[in-house]
C-alpha cells in the first residue's frame, strides 16, 4: 500500500477577480503546486502509481530521463529518497556534471545516481533495445519515461479532476508530453469542456492526445469519446518552449498582484493567458472555471524576476 507523505488531495480555491465576478464567471484554482515543493504538481501526479508499482514489484527504485533542468528528474529523486528506493538519472549532455546546476546537485544530494549521456544516446531513451540495455546494467529498477509519460503516470493524472468537488463547465490545464491532459480527459464528466494549452509551439494537441492513448492501449471509439470535450489551445506557446513576450510576463504579474499566486512563463502562465483571452472573445458569462496549478518550473521564477527589476 503506498503511504503518502504529501497531502491527500490538492485544495480548489475560489479566486475573486473583478473582471471575471462582472461576468459571473466563478474561477476557481486547483493548487496541486501546493503538493510538495520537490514533488511539485503534476510531478507527484504522475510518480504517484509508478511508486507504489515499484513497492509492489519489490523493485529496487526507478531508472528515468531528463534534461539539464529537469524537474521530473529532481521530483523522482525527491520522490525515491522519500520512499527509500533507489533512483538512477539518464541526463542528456555528456558535457555535465552532478555540480553542473542547482537541479543536478539536489538529484545528487538525494542519492539520484546520474548518467551523463551525449545528445545522440539520449536520443534513443523511448528505443526497446537501448531501454533493455539499460535495464541489464540497472537491474530490478522500473523504468518511467521522460516527463513521467507512461499509463501509470495517466493514471495518476486522472486523480486531478476526480477529486474534484464542483462539477466545472471548463477545465484548463497545460500540455507538454500530454500526460496530464490524458488524465484529465480520461476522467471528464461529459459535461465538462476540456481546454488544453501546448507550452510547445506547432503541435497537434488532439493527434498528441490520440497517439498517447493508443500507446496506452486504448481503441478509437473510447479516445473520440475523451477527446469530444477537448478544446485545444495551440497558439498561445509565445513563440515555443521556452520563449516568453512582455505580453505574457505582465499577464502573470497582474494575476500575481490579483490572486498572490506564482505562476510560472514556461506552463502555468501560458494557461492563463489563454484562459483570460478566451474568457474576453467567447464573451464566457454564468460559468463555473476551474484552472489546474500543475507547479512551477525550475529558471521559470527567474524569468519573472528578472522582467520585474
Ligand atoms: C508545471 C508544468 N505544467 C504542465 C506540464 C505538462 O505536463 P505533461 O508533460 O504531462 O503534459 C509540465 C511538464 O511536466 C510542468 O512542469
Amino acid at each position: 500500500m503506498l503511504c503518502m507523505y504529501v497531502i491527500e488531495k490538492s485544495i480548489e480555491q475560489d479566486l475573486s477577480i473583478e473582471s471575471f465576478n462582472k461576468r459571473k464567471v466563478n474561477l476557481f484554482i486547483k493548487r496541486d503546486d501546493l503538493i510538495d515543493l520537490e514533488v511539485s504538481g503534476n510531478k507527484w501526479r504522475k510518480l504517484k502509481y509508478n511508486i507504489a508499482h515499484v513497492q509492489q514489484k519489490k523493485l529496487k527504485g526507478i531508472l528515468t530521463f531528463g534534461g539539464a533542468f529537469s524537474n521530473h528528474l529532481l521530483a523522482t529523486a525527491a520522490a525515491c529518497n522519500k520512499y527509500n528506493l533507489k533512483s538512477v538519472g539518464i541526463v542528456r549532455g555528456e558535457e555535465l556534471n552532478e555540480n553542473s546546476n542547482s537541479v543536478l546537485k539536489r538529484c545528487s544530494e538525494l542519492g539520484m545516481n546520474l548518467n551523463f549521456v551525449s545528445r545522440e544516446i539520449y536520443s534513443l531513451r523511448n528505443d526497446y533495445d537501448f531501454k533493455n540495455e539499460l535495464k541489464s546494467l540497472h537491474t530490478q529498477m522500473h523504468v518511467v519515461p521522460e516527463g513521467g509519460a507512461n499509463y501509470l503516470g495517466m493514471i495518476g493524472c486522472q486523480e486531478i479532476l476526480s477529486e474534484c468537488k464542483i462539477n466545472y463547465d471548463h477545465v484548463f490545464v497545460a500540455l507538454g508530453t500530454g500526460t496530464t491532459a490524458a488524465g484529465m480527459a480520461f476522467s471528464l464528466s461529459s459535461n465538462t469542456k476540456l481546454h488544453i494549452v501546448s507550452a510547445l509551439k506547432g503541435i497537434d494537441i488532439i493527434q498528441t492526445l490520440s497517439t498517447l492513448f493508443k500507446s496506452f492501449g486504448f481503441g478509437n471509439s473510447e479516445i473520440n469519446d475523451w477527446l469530444e470535450c477537448v478544446v485545444p489551445h495551440e497558439n498561445s506557446h509565445v513563440g515555443g518552449y521556452g520563449k516568453t513576450s512582455v505580453e505574457l510576463l505582465e499577464k502573470i504579474i497582474a494575476f500575481e498582484q490579483f490572486t498572490g499566486i506564482e505562476i510560472d512563463p514556461i506552463y502555468t502562465g501560458k494557461v492563463w493567458m489563454a484562459l483570460e483571452d478566451w474568457i474576453e472573445k467567447e464573451n464566457i458569462t454564468n460559468k463555473n472555471v476551474l484552472f489546474v496549478h500543475t507547479g512551477g518550473v525550475c529558471g521559470g521564477r527567474q524569468i519573472i524576476k528578472d522582467f520585474i527589476y
